[in-house]
C-alpha cells in the first residue's frame, strides 16, 4: 500500500534502538518503495556530530544489521540521501530553531516524531514540539516502551504527552504487536471457525506463554537493573500476547475496537496479592553458565556488583471472565535461556475417558502451538496411531504450518510494519493510554506484593530454563512446560 511523503524525526538518533532496529527497518521499507522521494528521516540527538557523520554511522549500522544479500545495488546510497541530522537538546532550547526551519521547508508532509529516548524526555520533547509550532494535523508522536516504571510515572508521562497531542495522534509501541505471527493470531482466531468454537474453559485446560532470550543485558545494565523482567517484558509484551489470546472478537479491526477488547482482558486479570505471591510467581536471576556452548558470566558479574533484580519471571495468571474461569495462563520470560523462543501454547483438556488401554498413551491432550520466533508457524498436536501391526499405540503428531516454507518470503521485522502504520495513521497495533495504565495497575500489584514479601531472586545457571521453582510452579498443578525444543 503506498504511503504519503513524510518527515520522520527520530529523537535518540545515535542510540541503540535507532542503530539496531529503526534504521534497518526504514532501509527495508525504502527498498520496497515505501519511502517516497521527498521524504526525510531526520536524526536528532544531543551528540554533536555533523549530518555527514550521522549518514556514515547509518550506513555502518545498515551494513551491520542487514544481511549483505538483502542490500540491492545502489540502494544504500539512495537511502542515505534521505537522512539528515540536527543536534538538539530535547529538554532545552538548543537545536530547536534549526529543526523548525528544516520541517517548515515542507509543511505538508506527514510528520512522525519517534521518541527513542529515555522516557523522562517524552514530556519535555513534546512541550518543545508544541512551543515551536511543530504539531499539526499530520503530526504523530511515537513513544517507545517503557512508558514509566509504574502506574504513577506512566500517568505522568501520558499527561505530559497528552497536553500537546490528542490521543489519536499518540502511538505507543509494543513491537511484539508488529510481529507477523502475533497478527496471525488474529487471523487464526477470527478468520477460522474451528478454533474459536473451542476457545473456552470447557475445552481448554490452560495456556502457556513463553518468551525466552539467550542474550544477557547487552550493555543496558543501567536501565535493566532498575526494571527487571516484570517491567521490561511481562508488563508489556507478554500481557499483550495474553490479551490477543484471551480477548473476545472485536467488532472490526479499527484501532479502538481491538483496543477495547484487549482492555477488558487487562481489567479481568486477577490481582496478585502478598498472600499468594509466593505460590503464583517466581523471580530468578542468572548465574554463570553456558549458552549455545559458550561460557557466559553471571548477571552480577556483568553488572559489576550484586543485585536483587530479576532476569527471569514465571507466573500463574487468571483471567476472571466467563470464558476463562478456571483456565490458568502460565507466563514465563527470561534472559540467558537455552534458546531464543517465543511461543503461545494452548493446551486442550484431555479426553474425558479413554477407550484405549493405558499403555497406548491414549489420553495425551491436544496442543496448539503458535510460534512467534524463530521459525514462525503453528502446530496442532493431534493423536495418531503408530503405524504397523504392533497394536494400538498412539502418539502426538503435528499438523504443521511453517510460514517460511509456506510463503517463501522474508518476514519483515516488527518495526517495519509499525513504522509504516504510523505514517499511514493506523493505530490498531499500538497501545491506547488506558491499556498501558491498566497493565501497570496490575503489574504494580505484583511489585507491591514482592516488596511486601521480599525474597532474593532464585539463582539459575545461564543456559537453563530458569530456577527449579519455575518448574515446580506449573508441576504443582499437575502440568508441565511445553518441552518440545529442549
Ligand atoms: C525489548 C526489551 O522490549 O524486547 C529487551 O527491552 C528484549 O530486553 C527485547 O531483549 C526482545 O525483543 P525481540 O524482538 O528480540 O524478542
Amino acid at each position: 500500500i503506498p504511503v504519503a511523503s513524510f518527515d520522520c524525526v527520530v529523537f535518540g538518533a545515535t542510540g541503540d534502538l535507532t542503530t539496531r532496529k529503526l534504521l534497518p527497518a526504514l532501509f527495508y521499507r525504502f527498498q520496497d518503495g515505501q519511502i517516497p522521494g521527498t521524504s526525510r528521516i531526520i536524526g536528532a540527538s544531543r551528540t554533536d556530530i555533523a549530518a555527514e557523520t550521522f549518514r556514515e554511522r547509518a550506513r555502518d549500522a545498515i551494513k551491520r544489521f542487514v544481511p549483505p544479500q538483502d542490500i540491492r545495488e545502489g540502494a544504500l546510497d539512495a537511502f542515505i540521501d534521505h537522512l539528515d541530522y540536527v543536534m538538539i537538546d530535547g529538554a532545552g532550547e538548543e537545536g530547536w530553531a534549526e529543526l523548525t526551519a528544516k520541517l517548515n521547508e515542507r509543511p505538508d508532509q506527514v510528520r512522525p516524531y519517534y521518541l527513542a529516548t529515555s522516557p523522562d524526555l517524552y514530556g519535555p520533547i513534546c512541550r518543545n514540539l508544541a512551543s515551536h509550532g511543530l504539531i499539526g494535523e499530520k503530526s504523530r508522536v511515537v513513544l517507545e516502551k517503557p512508558i514509566g516504571k509504574d502506574l504513577k510515572s506512566a500517568r505522568a508521562i501520558n499527561d505530559a504527552v497528552g497536553e500537546v497531542f490528542p490521543e489519536t495522534q499518540i502511538y505507543r509501541i509494543d513491537h511484539y504487536l508488529g510481529k507477523e505471527t502475533v497478527q496471525n493470531l488474529l487471523a487464526l482466531r477470527f478468520a477460522n471457525t474451528i478454533f474459536e468454537r473451542l476457545w473456552t474453559a470447557d475445552v481448554i485446560d490452560h495456556v502457556q506463554i513463553t518468551v525466552a532470550e539467550t542474550v544477557g543485558v547487552e550493555g543496558r545494565a543501567g536501565y535493566y537493573d532498575r526494571s527487571g523482567a516484570l517491567r521490561d517484558m511481562l508488563q508489556n509484551h507478554l500481557l499483550q500476547l495474553l490479551c490477543l489470546t484471551a480477548m473476545e472478537s472485536p467488532l472490526n479491526l479499527d484501532a479502538n475496537a481491538v483496543r477495547d477488547e484487549k482492555l477488558k482482558v487487562l481489567r479481568a486479570l486477577k490481582p496478585i496479592t502478598p498472600n499468594d505471591v509466593q505460590q503464583v510467581t517466581v523471580r530468578g536471576q542468572y548465574g554463570a553458565g553456558a549458552v549455545a556452548g559458550k561460557p557466559v558470566e553471571s548477571y552480577a558479574t556483568e553488572l559489576e556488583g550484586p543485585s536483587r533484580t530479576e532476569t527471569f519471571v514465571a507466573m500463574k495468571v487468571e483471567v476472571q471472565s466467563w470464558r476463562w474461569a478456571g483456565v490458568p495462563f502460565y507466563l514465563r520470560t527470561g534472559k540467558r535461556m537455552p534458546q531464543k523462543l517465543s511461543e503461545i501454547v494452548v493446551q486442550f483438556r484431555a479426553s474425558p475417558f479413554s477407550i484405549f488401554p493405558e499403555e497406548s498413551f491414549g489420553r495425551e491432550p491436544n496442543r496448539l502451538v503458535i510460534r512467534l520466533q524463530p521459525q514462525e508457524g503453528m502446530k496442532l498436536e493431534v493423536m495418531t496411531k503408530d503405524p504397523g501391526p504392533g497394536g494400538m499405540r498412539l502418539r502426538p503428531t503435528n499438523l504443521d504450518i511453517s510460514f517460511e516454507e509456506t510463503f517463501k518470503q522474508r518476514y519483515p521485522d516488527a518495526y517495519e510494519r509499525l513504522l509504516m502504520d504510523v505514517v499511514r495513521g493506523n493505530a490498531t497495533l499500538f497501545m491506547r493510554r488506558d491499556e498501558v495504565e491498566a497493565a501497570w495497575a496490575w503489574a504494580d500489584g505484583v511489585l507491591k506484593a514482592w516488596s511486601d514479601r521480599p525474597e532474593a531472586p532464585r539463582p539459575y545457571p545461564a543456559g537453563t530454563w530458569g530456577p527449579t521453582s519455575a518448574i515446580a510452579l506449573i508441576e504443582r498443578d499437575g502440568r508441565t512446560w511445553h518441552e518440545e525444543l529442549r
